[in-house]
Formats: structure tokens, sequence, C-alpha cells
């Protein structure tokens, strides 16, 4: 991360506390790791995008049904979907202080020149049938690593080249991760030490027990993904509704990954929230519809008001696949920490009803209709994390405008949240121009008819501010990212019209307090 956008990232997190949107978590005892409360802004934002989500997926779609599945859930389920097994990730410890350590991650941060590695790696690979003893040596010099044998080196550069692309994408070689450690000298990020355990594989699920004994046959499991319910309700959807493929199921909820590296603000977390949808179509048609949701969900990021510029779409390499998927992109952002990603869509085969089919014993084919043909059927999973959306959104609106915006405007810097309207937390603020009783009545007034005309509109968030000159209370609302401020003045009492002022442009605007709600419903319409 540069130093700009380390500021930058700085500049959110104090925001977002400054102004009620996210909480370091448990903070008056002294927190808890990548743990984070929304405040009563973030709170509405998460509100806005999770219901603009479901509204434009379930709601305005006759494919889609919503569900609602718990967080707990068989165990079994966890070693059909291949949780138990394969949910890993490869940690080591420092023998010297026992930090632990997701491997993969120390190996990339420290070797920053990774690409060029592995450019040079191929390069070498590429220059002859064996690997030269001067370009190893070279190699050894360049990259400082602690071989000192030409052969050991030789033999790092051939298993390097077979595992490159392994340990970069898909890094669960703990043998190759724990040797590349070393050979490179990474140290301990706490203690510097360069004592290191073997890396091993570390299961993400959180376990509990149900009932009093704390005993293998009570295990459970928080959910690691919304996904698996879809899967397990299949049956049932089938037998109590009318669809007929493609149909999508679609669900909302908490997901719980015990994750070990610190996650940059809400980016990682323990517990979040995800948006996910199963699609299950007929095999032979996957490309169509991994091409359509690719588009929706394309759509989606323009419907957020998310930048084009912000975003882009990686493809991911055959090592790196999950293991139940066939196909993989990922929607990156680039965050002020990276790019990284912020949704996925998969196309997962029948690889979760075929393998619940057989630890349930149930039959989970589908007959079509017309042909009468029994298959299983395959799905499309577009995913979507509702806090990596929320951070998106806020680093994508905002802006720090150095030396402030308006002409009277003595601040050094003032921040301005341009969310796009349909998720702002709120919708529109109304101010009396001074604290006098006319006013003050006035002002509640023309808050209690918009309140009235707005009830049926969910999360239209109206706010009231007498406090403070007026000046200081549009750049409150700017800061919280509030597209309209409504001012009434002396000349309300005359004329009955109020003052609007847009947040963008900062324009002023002259509407009768009678033709207010229609204004405002044609801006957010
Ligand atoms: N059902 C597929 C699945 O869970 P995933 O890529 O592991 O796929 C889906 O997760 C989405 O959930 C991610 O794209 C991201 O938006 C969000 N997500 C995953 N792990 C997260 C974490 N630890 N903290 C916050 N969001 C996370």
């Amino acid at each position: 991360m540069s130093k700009s956008d380390t500021n930058q990232m700085q500049k959110i997190v104090a925001w977002s506390k400054r102004r009620g949107f996210v909480f370091p978590g448990s903070e008056i005892y002294g927190g808890l790791a990548n743990s984070w409360d929304f405040g009563p802004l973030g709170a509405q934002l998460k509100r806005n995008i999770r219901d603009l989500w479901w509204q434009n997926f379930v709601v305005g779609r006759d494919d889609i049904l919503g569900l609602d599945g718990g967080i707990l859930m068989n165990p079994r389920v966890w070693e059909a979907s291949g949780h138990l097994a394969g949910f890993t990730d490869p940690l080591i410890d420092c023998k010297k202080c026992n930090a632990r350590f997701r491997i993969d991650h120390i190996i990339e941060s420290k070797l920053k020149n990774h690409e060029k590695i592995k450019q040079d790696i191929k390069k070498i690979g590429e220059s002859s049938n064996d690997i030269d003893e001067v370009e190893s040596v070279k190699f050894i010099k360049e990259y400082k690593i602690a071989a000192n044998f030409s052969t050991e080196v030789k033999d790092f550069l051939w298993y390097c080249r077979r595992q490159f692309d392994l340990y970069s994408k898909h890094p669960d070689d703990n043998k190759f991760n724990t040797f590349l450690i070393n050979i490179f000298s990474i140290p301990c990020n706490e203690c510097g030490a360069q004592k290191w355990s073997e890396a091993r594989d570390f299961n993400l699920m959180f376990k509990t027990f149900i009932g009093p004994v704390d005993d293998q046959d009570n295990k459970v499991y928080l959910r690691p993904e919304t996904a698996q319910s879809m899967f397990v309700n299949f049956k049932n959807i089938l037998d109590s509704t009318r669809v007929s493929l493609p149909f999508g199921l679609a669900q909302q909820g908490k997901a719980f990954r015990n994750e070990i590296t610190p996650g940059n603000f809400i980016f990682r977390v323990l517990e979040f929230e995800q948006m996910e949808i199963e699609y299950f179509i007929q095999p032979t048609d996957w490309e169509k519809y991994f091409k359509m949701w690719e588009e929706a969900m394309s759509s989606w990021l323009d419907m957020l008001g998310i930048k084009r510029e912000s975003w882009s779409i990686r493809e991911h390499g055959a090592s790196e696949l999950s293991h139940y998927s066939k196909r993989t992109i990922d929607f990156e952002y680039n965050f002020p920490f990276g790019t990284k990603e912020l949704y996925g869509l998969a196309y997962r085969t029948d690889f979760d009803l075929r393998n619940h089919e057989q630890f349930s014993g149930q039959n989970l084919h589908y007959q079509n209709p017309v042909s009468a043909e029994s298959f299983i059927p395959h799905v499309i999973e577009p995913t979507f994390g509702v806090e990596r959306s929320v951070l998106a959104v806020i680093c994508d609106a905002f802006e720090v405008v150095t030396g402030g915006r308006g002409e009277a405007s003595r601040q050094e810097e003032e921040v301005v949240l341009r969310f796009d309207r349909k998720i702002a937390p709120v919708k529109v603020a109304i101010f009396p121009l001074i604290k006098k009783e006319l006013l003050i009545k006035a002002g509640r007034e023309v808050l209690a008819g918009l309140r009235n005309q707005f009830k049926f509109m969910a999360n239209f968030v109206i706010a009231y501010d007498e406090a403070g000159s007026i000046g200081r209370r549009y750049r409150r609302q700017d800061e919280i990212g509030t597209p309209y401020c409504v001012t009434v003045d002396f000349e309300t009492l005359d004329d009955q019209a109020v003052t609007v002022r847009d947040r963008d442009t900062m324009k002023q605007e002259r509407v009768k307090i009678a033709e207010l709600g229609e204004w405002l419903k044609e801006k957010y319409r």
C-alpha cells in the first residue's frame, strides 16, 4: 500500500467511527480481533444494500425464490459439501513467539516482486533443457535466497517451475510453502525470528456444541457460507412450489469463518453477511447462464453507483478453482490496500446436489415436466459479501476536498460521501435556518409532512437538525452522504417554499412545500 493509500484507509476508518458507521467490536474491553460493529448509519447503509439486492434479484424477478435457512445445520451437511475435509487455510507458527500466520500471505507480502520471480523462473526454464548453473547463481544473488549450493538452487528452481502456479493460486502445498519461507529467510512479523514450524492445514469452521455436553456427538458448526441450505432444501422447494428450470434460490444471512489473517478493516472478518444465489439449470446451458449472471452482477455494481474504473473481473486459473467449481470469476475492487475480491461467480456443476443425494440417501433429481427426463441440475452461483459491498461503496464515494467546498469555507479538508441516492443512509435533511421558534415550528411541520408522505417507502430516512450554523449543518450531511438538504427560512413563512440544496452540485433550488414530496419522489424514482 502506498503512503497515500494508507492515509486514505486511515481516514476512512477514522471517519467511520466518528460518524457512526463502523465501530471497533467490544471496544470498551480492548476490542476483539477482526470484529466490528455497525453504528446507526452503517446499519442503515447495510440494510439499504441488502434490501436493494433482495428487491433486484428476488422481488423483481420471476425465476428466483427467497429462502431463510438456519446458521446451524446437521454436521453431515459439511461432510457432503467438502467443507470438513477441504475448507482450510495453510498456517505456520513462529516457534519463538508462538504467533500464527497464513503462510501464503506472508510469502506473498514478502516476495513483492513475485511476478518478476515467476517470469525469471520461466525464463531460466525456457532458456535450456536443463537449468543453467550460471543462471541459477544469478538467481541466488538477485533474490538473496538462503541456498548456498547450486544443486539446491537448481532443485529449488525446478520445484518452483512445477509448483509456482499452485503456490501462488492454490496454496495447499504445505511442504512447498515451508520450503519457500525458509529458503527466502522470511522472518516472523511479530518477533523477527526465523524459526518456523511445518505449515499445516487449519479448518476455518467455528465449532460449538448443542446441549450441555461438549462431546463429539453434539458438535455442530456455524455455517461458513449460506449456500448449503439452498441445496439441502432443494427437494422441499420442488415439492412446495411450481418452479421449473431454470430457477434460482436466494438467501441473505450471516456466515462465520475463523480467519487468522487480520482483515483490512471490514474486508476480512470472522462473522459477515453473504447474499447468495444458487441458480439451477440444465447442464448444457451453463455457459449461457454464466454469461447472464456475469452481466447481472456487473449491472448490480452500476446500481450501487460504483464507478466502472474501480472494479475488474479476474478469471481463476485451473489450479485456483475451489473443489466444487469448473469455472470461477472474481469481481475485484481496487481497495486502497490493493485489488481484492469483492464478489464471486462460480459454475458449481452438480457437485453439491450430487453429494447431498449420496450422503442423505434422498432423491435430489429434477424431472423435466415435458420430456420426463430425470437428472441432477447444475448450478451457477453468484455470491456477494455485504461487508465488502459496504466497504466498496464507502471507498468509492469517499472524497476529501482540500480547502473546503463552500466559498466561505475555511476548513482545511472537507469530507463528502458521494453515495448513490438509492443507498444513501439519510435521504434528506431538514434545517430551520436559525434556532427561532417560528422557523423550528415550520421546519418540524415540513418534517412531519414528508414522514407521512414517505411512510410506505422503506428506508426513506429523513433527518432533522437545528444545531450550529447552516454551513456546518451542510457539512455534517455531506460527510454522511445525504443527497439533499432542505432549509426553512423566514421567506418560507411568506411564500410556503423551501430551499433544497444538492450535495454534489451544491446548487440551491426553491421548491414549494406542497410540491416537495413529489419533487423528492421524482429524484428517488
Ligand atoms: N458460497 C461461495 C462462497 O462462500 P467465497 O468466495 O468463499 O464463496 C463469497 O465467499 C463472498 O463472501 C466473497 O466474495 C466475499 O464478498 C464474502 N466473504 C468471504 N469471506 C469473507 C470474510 N472473511 N469477511 C468478509 N467477507 C467475506
